[in-house]
């Protein structure tokens, strides 16, 4: 790994730039062919093409050979649960012999058996997991990754896996998004008291999760048998009266109206959507909310309906891509994986792809005034891809592409990278 320097990268065969300054309906990625771009200080100084910089003008910068590869935005995970202890192996074959995912959960498995393992865990064993975790997802060009809590569900342990990601910023590969989600399941303890549990969120999880800075968003998994609408509403707006951006994991497994919630609440994203409704895709449309599609749970899950992508698009509504990362229900984490998956499942375009892991990505982080797109001023989070344009990345899907990354102006090889991998 190279510290932060001054870096001229040129004889890009495809710069995509995601930046609408570049973009035109012939040209929907702003892509500069044979381009090159200059880093200074962790941030984006300048691009344009290769022919229009001379060695004599940046002699005391590093000069990078592209050799025509891809140069992108480094990926943004921006849905994932990355922060557990434990596995769920056992429920893999469950599922095999029939159990729904649903079902699992009722019997004891899912969210909970992961809870109790988290519990149970030292902090610096969940950090040792996270950070190992995030070099594998840096190593596939992810440089910005949101991580959900939510395997505490006590107070306790839902402060200590946020003070981990709290802890781990400092010096974490990538950039983390720390996101509280104390309304991911009711704990054994509050079984058919989910009322009182969600009074508890309100009165001592959200206010010390503010207080304490330990997270930017506030989730909750509003679906049948966890949070209804109702619960959802509360837990959503007393995060938003302490500061919190909000988030919800809604029509996952059915159509419960926790898109339109998410709407009329001006959330930041609407996860899942499998299930949504047209008044739910009309809501995220006026609230401006993300509709963040993860493919990977439907295929792992193997729900043959996946969310309505063309539906969501044909609205107008930005969609973002992510892996939601997690033990149960997916535990893919490789998002070039998922992007490929997103065009043979889902139809999405490979333009629509690009967009929805960097800009709307980063939307859906709130993130996008600074990162996402490259343009002047942004972080220098870049991916350099073996191949020499955007449809070739999706088309070779199943190997890992990835030439080289750059996370604030730092740069790993290949070479770095397999060396931190161990
Ligand atoms: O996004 N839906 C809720 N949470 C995760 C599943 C977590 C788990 O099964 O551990 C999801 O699919
Ligand atoms: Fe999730």
């Amino acid at each position: 790994m190279q510290s932060i320097t001054s870096v001229l990268i040129y004889n890009i065969g495809q710069l995509v730039t995601v930046d609408p300054a570049w973009m035109t309906p012939e040209n929907p990625l702003g892509l500069i062919r044979d381009g090159a771009i200059r880093l200074e200080d962790g941030k984006i100084a300048w691009l344009g093409a290769s022919s229009e910089v001379s060695r004599a003008d940046y002699s005391s910068h590093i000069w990078l050979d592209a050799q025509g590869k891809l140069l992108m935005p480094g990926l943004i995970d921006s849905h994932t649960h990355t922060i557990f202890a434990g596995d769920r192996a056992d429920e893999f074959e469950m599922r095999l012999q029939g159990k729904t995912y649903l079902e699992i959960a009722k019997a004891g498995g899912g969210i909970l058996k992961t809870v109790t393992a988290t519990r149970q865990a030292e902090p610096r064993v969940l950090q040792a997991l996270t950070r190992q975790r995030l070099q594998r997802m840096l190593n596939l060009g992810v440089t910005t990754v949101e991580i959900k809590s939510g395997y505490g569900l006590d107070f306790e342990s839902e402060m200590k896996c946020l003070q981990v990601l709290k802890d781990l910023q400092v010096d974490a590969p990538v950039s983390i998004v720390p996101t509280y989600m104390g309304g991911h399941d009711i704990p054994p303890e509050y079984q058919g008291r989910t009322d009182e549990y969600v009074a508890l969120l309100c009165s001592q999880q959200i206010p010390a999760v503010a207080e304490q800075k330990l997270a930017v968003f506030c989730d909750v998994f509003c679906e049948k048998g966890y949070f209804d609408v109702a619960q959802s509403r509360r837990i959503l707006e007393t995060a938003r009266q302490f500061g919190l951006k909000l988030k919800i994991h809604a029509e996952e497994f059915c159509d419960l109206g926790g898109a339109v919630l998410a709407g009329e609440m001006g959330a930041v994203s609407a996860d899942h959507l499998l299930n949504i409704s047209d008044e739910g895709i009309a809501a995220l449309k006026s609230g401006g909310t993300v509709a963040t599609l993860l493919p990977g749970t439907a295929f792992y899950l193997r729900i043959k309906d996946y969310a309505p992508a063309q539906k969501l698009l044909a609205a107008g509504v930005p969609v973002a891509l992510a892996t939601d990362f997690n033990p149960g229900s997916c535990v893919i984490d490789n998002l070039q994986w998922i992007m490929a998956l997103a065009c043979l499942q889902m139809n999405m375009q490979p333009v629509d792809v690009i967009k929805a892991v960097t800009l709307n990505a980063a939307m859906a982080l709130d993130l996008q005034h600074d990162r996402g797109s490259l343009a002047v001023g942004k972080r220098a989070d870049l991916a350099l891809f073996d191949v020499a344009g955007y449809n070739e990345l999706l088309y070779r899907m199943g190997s890992n592409l990835l030439a080289g990354v750059f996370v604030g102006g730092r740069h790993y090889t290949r070479a770095d990278l397999a060396a931190s991998l161990g």
